[in-house]
């Protein structure tokens, strides 16, 4: 029994049956009839007051109605009722014989005998419960209990809608860790804790912004000391050890570059317009083979998405050096899925530990520093991809591939499925 609704269910179900089984049984004892003993008196008094008459008259009181018989009425006898007729007989009239009996029909017929041998054969009015009463209370407690089933699932889920919509809320958490605005209406404690993971999600997108401005501030702290080395670099006289000085500050120019680049993108809003990924991705594709980079295009299906495209191109960029780099090759597709356009980079390298898969996106987050010196970068790439994909409500995922790669996936939501809403 794992979901709360379900719980909420059955303790319904259980108070509600328990409450009318413990009523029921209280009222049944409060509203019984008297019990035989005590009403059979009246019915004795009349009884013998009739069998007087009877003997009396016999056709006096057959005229009246009274049935005189030989014998007395058939069907079983009723013993303990019997019994209290005849203790009350005794009583009121001195001893006489009387036999209560039950016909098949559940009413009950005394029969009186006579000082003359016949016997004074009387219909009584019920007593005590009727022969049948459990299967009236079977029915009673089957509907109790259907009835109190639906009226339980019926609460539960009604109790449990909002909090199953924050579970959803939750469990959509944005990419950079942001939940999407959770509606802040229900039942307090619902509405208490909406407002809370609220303030929750939009102090993690302040600390994700404040930090992406802190590294593109280094960046830019950095580019002034950067220019006077590299006036002095100029000045060394050794050709070779000048080359390697300038080289590196050619390197950490472009670390700066990428992480000014962190927050640039997401200041410039790049003007939103219709763009053809399969053609930027044809671009990249053209370009980086320029380089001589391991870059190959396969499936490029037409997709126009609405994004900017300049920031575009960056992302799909950084990704497929990655993949042609840290990955070895990189395969590249574009297909639709539904209403997305989807871009698949796939690689043949060693793929990322996947207990770290989930840090790719991080600033500065390299596996190995000692194995990837060859590749200059300070670990912004994959950082700036997903800013720009996510600022135009795409999505990015990356996984490993079996046996081995990377397979880097980013979707945008197409532009006709965009405009149809
Ligand atoms: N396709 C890939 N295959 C294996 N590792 C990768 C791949 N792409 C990225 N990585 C790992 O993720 C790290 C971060 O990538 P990125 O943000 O682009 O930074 P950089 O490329 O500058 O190191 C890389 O240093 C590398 O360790
Ligand atoms: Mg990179």
């Amino acid at each position: 029994m794992r979901s709360l609704g379900a719980r909420l269910a059955l303790l319904l179900l259980t108070a509600i049956v328990l409450v009318v089984i413990s009523s029921s049984f209280v009222a049944s004892l409060v509203m019984r009839g008297p019990r035989p003993d005590m009403t059979i008196d009246g019915t004795a008094r009349q009884l013998a007051v009739l069998a007087t008459f009877a003997e009396k008259d016999r056709a006096m009181a057959e005229s009246a109605g009274l049935i005189v018989a030989p014998m007395p009425a058939g069907g079983p006898t009723d013993e303990e009722l019997s019994h209290f007729l005849t203790e009350a007989l005794l009583r009121i009239s001195g001893m006489r014989e009387a036999i209560i009996s039950r016909q098949s029909t559940g009413g009950l017929i005394a029969s009186l005998k006579l000082s003359d041998g016949n016997w004074l054969v009387m219909p009584m009015g019920p007593h005590g419960p009727p022969p049948d009463g459990w299967k009236v209370l079977v029915g009673w407690l089957g509907l109790i209990i259907i009835g109190s089933v639906l009226v339980s699932i019926f609460a539960a889920s009604k109790i449990m809608k909002p909090l199953r919509l924050l579970e959803q809320a939750v469990a959509a958490v944005n990419p950079d860790g942001t939940l999407p605005h959770i509606p802040e209406s229900g039942p307090g404690e619902i509405r208490a804790t909406a407002q809370a993971l609220n303030g929750l999600s939009a102090r993690v997108k302040a600390a994700t912004e404040s930090r992406m401005r802190l590294v593109a501030a280094a960046g830019h702290d950095l580019r002034t000391p950067m220019t006077r080395m590299r006036l002095r670099a100029e000045f060394i006289r050794d050709e070779d050890e000048r080359r390697k000085w300038l080289a590196d500050l050619e390197e950490l120019d472009r670390i700066a570059d990428s992480a000014i680049g962190l927050v640039r993108e997401e200041i410039s809003k790049d003007s939103l317009e219709q763009v053809r990924l399969d053609r930027i991705v044809e671009g990249i594709v053209t370009e980086l083979k320029a380089i001589d980079m391991n870059v190959k295009s396969g499936d490029l299906e037409q997709a126009t998405i609405c994004a900017g495209p300049l920031a575009v191109t960056r992302a799909l960029r950084n990704l497929l050096i990655n993949a042609a780099t840290h990955g070895q090759s990189a395969t590249v597709t574009v297909t639709h899925l539904g209403n997305r356009a989807v871009v698949r980079i796939i690689d043949t390298g060693p793929g990322i530990p996947e207990d770290r898969l989930d840090q790719v996106f991080e600033p500065f987050f390299r596996i190995d520093i000692a194995r990837q010196r060859s590749f200059p970068g300070a670990g912004l790439g994959m950082a700036i991809a997903r800013e720009i994909v996510t600022r135009f409500e795409g999505e990015i995922t990356v996984r490993n591939r079996q046996p081995r790669g990377l397979e880097q996936v980013v979707s945008f939501k197409s532009a006709e499925a965009k405009a149809a809403g």
